[in-house]
């Protein structure tokens, strides 16, 4: 049993409180009958809802991708810093969505929300190898070598392992890195340890998905198509 305001809600009708005056308004009905209570409780899989005479189906798994700019903290709220929600349209804010794995505060680029646990989980496992393609400027230039440590899994620093990743040179001072995990501050980090500091970073695709023409710190919400893609296994563009 679920509470008409808040399946309203879920459902992108609008905001608690404009969902309740809808409600109120006598705009909403239950089974056919006007309801006016917004507390009023009802089972969404047996019993129709219909807003102004049209029928309102639950939405299910909502997937939004962001276009994040620099100067965002990947969290749902932080005391000091601007957050990546603060990003998100005012349609979007109370569908609980929660941002899929991070992006430093420095890091641009594709960043994916989800309200579903489920799909959540399978994005961020490394079991899933959902592969992660990032460009980077740097330092120095990459070589055949870093490629090839690339491709064996390169110990950091500290000791941390990193699972095979793809290093793409593309010129002086500019690579493709593609990794199927998400260690902190990992891609940064893997170059550096190749004596080539990073100095700007942008996630450029994730799985089968690509940034498009999405503008910086904009977002679009992704089609059902686009989501199964996403969770069939086998089906990620590139190969670790
Ligand atoms: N690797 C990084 O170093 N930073 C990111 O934001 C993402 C991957």
């Amino acid at each position: 049993m679920e509470r008409l305001d808040k399946f309203l809600c879920d459902c992108g009708v609008g905001t608690r409180s404009q969902v309740k005056a809808i409600i109120k308004a006598g705009r909403v009905t239950l089974d056919g009958a006007v309801e006016r209570d917004s507390g009023r409780k009802f089972d969404p899989a047996t019993q129709a809802v219909a807003l102004d005479g049209e029928p309102i189906k639950s939405r299910g798994s909502v997937v939004v991708m962001l276009n994040k700019p620099a100067g965002y903290v990947t969290a749902t709220e932080d005391k000091n810093e601007k957050t990546v929600m603060e990003l998100l349209p005012a349609e979007y804010k109370h569908l609980e969505l929660r941002p899929v794995g991070r992006l430093d505060k420095a890091t641009e680029g594709l960043l994916l929300f989800t309200n579903d646990g489920e799909l959540l989980h399978r994005l961020i496992s490394p079991k899933q190898k959902v592969p992660k393609r990032y460009y980077a400027r740097h330092e120095g230039t990459a070589t055949a070598e870093d490629v090839a440590a690339f491709a064996e899994g390169l110990a950091l620093g500290d000791g941390t392992k990193c699972l095979p990743a793809v290093l793409e040179p593309i010129g002086a001072g500019e690579s493709y890195v593609t990794v199927c995990e998400g260690k902190y501050h990992q891609v940064r980090r893997m170059l550096a340890s190749r004596n080539m500091p990073v100095f700007y970073l942008e996630r450029q695709q994730e799985g089968t998905l690509t940034l498009g023409n999405l503008e910086r710190g904009q977002v679009r919400e992704l089609t059902q198509t686009e989501i199964s893609l996403l969770l069939q296994d086998g089906k990620m563009t590139k190969e670790l």
